[in-house]
């Protein structure tokens, strides 16, 4: 298969996480015979340096003609920490999740059974953690109305949400359920929020559609505490785009790291696949940042792609570096492999075994159930 990629490494540790990502990327075109052509473009504060713009036009234009894209991440301390500063990195993000239609972020999570005591939740709360979010990444509080008053005392940012907004990315909740285990929680805050009564009404309605799968209601605060006490309960959580931003980012602390997060934004036309985290400036250059969630985002591109054995073939390459130790630091105090090792060790073993023949489907991390 022919598939064309651009490659976005963004600020921070993106380039260097992205790079072991395109490592088993070309491990995969060698080891199962197909074409995939990379080409890189600036995004966030790069960009910015580069032509003052966190999106350039040429990045975008890549991007619309690319079947994918792979991004790093973006974000610089230079911009976090002035609230001044008009055109920030995350603009470029944003933007093109926007301009690329990419309404739909899906971000599973599972413990790593070989990483439950790197948990800070005790291992009977989180054995079997296997939940997936849906976060609709193109509306609400992030897209609508913003205003400062000219004398910068009172700021708004508005939460806008269309029935539409809302049936599209609903859909694809419970066609993913409909594959795993038959349940939709929908995340909302509908004792408060306009917006989520919506959500409410709208995701009510469609459920009738989907008869064999289960939907349930939970208020954000409530969400939060249920994800520490038992993650277990959940399946697919469908939720907003601030609620599924905050949401993962707590979920990631079930597994033991963010760097193990990766996610796919899905649109009609386009699809972008990148990891969960940030630029992480404190790491940049210094080789210590968790490749997995980068690497783990091209398994779910191939799975896109319905390459489904080439997909499986790096989630086992990272199954087997985890077992046998070679992580980052963020996995191991004492670690003293960095990420360029384990890039080069996974993309190794997607090189060199064929035991992704073999092995049973349990063992997968991510199973095809979490990709539409
Ligand atoms: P962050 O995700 O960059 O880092 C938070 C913490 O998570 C780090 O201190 C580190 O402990 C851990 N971490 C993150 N990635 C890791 C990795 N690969 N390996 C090991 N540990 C990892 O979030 P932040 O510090 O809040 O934000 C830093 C910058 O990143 C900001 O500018 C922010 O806007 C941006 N950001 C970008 C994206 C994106 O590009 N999609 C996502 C989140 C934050
Ligand atoms: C993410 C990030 C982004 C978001 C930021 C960088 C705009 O936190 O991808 O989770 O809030 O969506
Ligand atoms: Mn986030």
């Amino acid at each position: 298969m022919k598939i064309k990629i651009a490659l976005l490494n963004g600020d921070g540790i993106g380039p260097e996480v992205t790079a072991q990502a395109v490592k088993c990327l070309q491990a995969v075109e060698e080891t199962f015979g197909h074409e995939f052509i990379l080409t890189e473009a600036k995004v966030g504060a790069a960009a910015i340096e580069a032509t003052g713009d966190p999106l350039p036009k040429a990045t975008l234009a890549l991007c619309k003609e690319s079947d994918a894209v792979l991004f790093g991440s973006i974000g610089d301390p230079k911009y976090d920490n002035d609230p001044d500063a008009n055109v920030r990195p995350e603009q470029g993000l944003l933007r093109l999740r926007k301009e690329l239609g990419l309404f739909c972020n899906i971000r599973p999570i599972k413990v790593f059974p070989t990483l439950m005591e790197k948990s800070p939740l005790k291992k009977k709360i989180i054995a079997g953690t296997d939940f997936v979010i849906f976060r609709e990444l193109t509306g609400g509080i992030y897209f609508g109305e913003k205003s400062l008053s000219e004398d910068g005392t009172t700021a708004t940012d508005s939460c806008t949400y269309t029935e539409k907004e809302v049936s599209q990315i609903a859909h694809l909740a419970f066609k993913a359920a409909k594959g795993r285990r038959k349940k939709v929680t929908l995340v909302d805050k509908a004792n408060v929020l306009e917006s989520s009564r919506l959500w409410r009404r709208v995701v009510k309605k469609i459920a009738e559609s989907y008869p064999e799968v289960t939907l349930d209601f939970m208020f954000i605060d409530n969400a939060a505490m249920q994800l520490l006490i038992k993650p277990t309960q959940f399946d697919v959580i469908l939720t907003e785009n601030m609620f599924g931003d905050i949401l993962s980012d707590e979920g990631s602390a079930i597994g033991g790291s963010i760097g193990l997060l990766p996610s796919a934004s899905i649109g009609e036309n386009y699809a972008l696949f990148e990891p969960v985290h940030g630029s992480y400036p404190q790491a940049t250059g210094k080789d210590i940042a968790n490749p997995i969630a980068s690497i783990l985002s091209v398994a779910m591109l191939l799975d896109h792609f319905k390459l489904d054995e080439e997909s499986r073939a790096v989630v086992i390459a990272v199954l087997k570096s985890i077992k046998k130790g070679i992580v980052s630091p963020d996995l191991s105090t004492s670690s003293k492999y960095g990420t360029n090792h384990i890039g080069d060790f996974i993309s190794g073993n997607i090189r060199d075994s064929d035991d992704y023949l073999i092995l049973n489907k349990e063992n997968i991390w991510l199973g095809k159930s979490t990709i539409i």
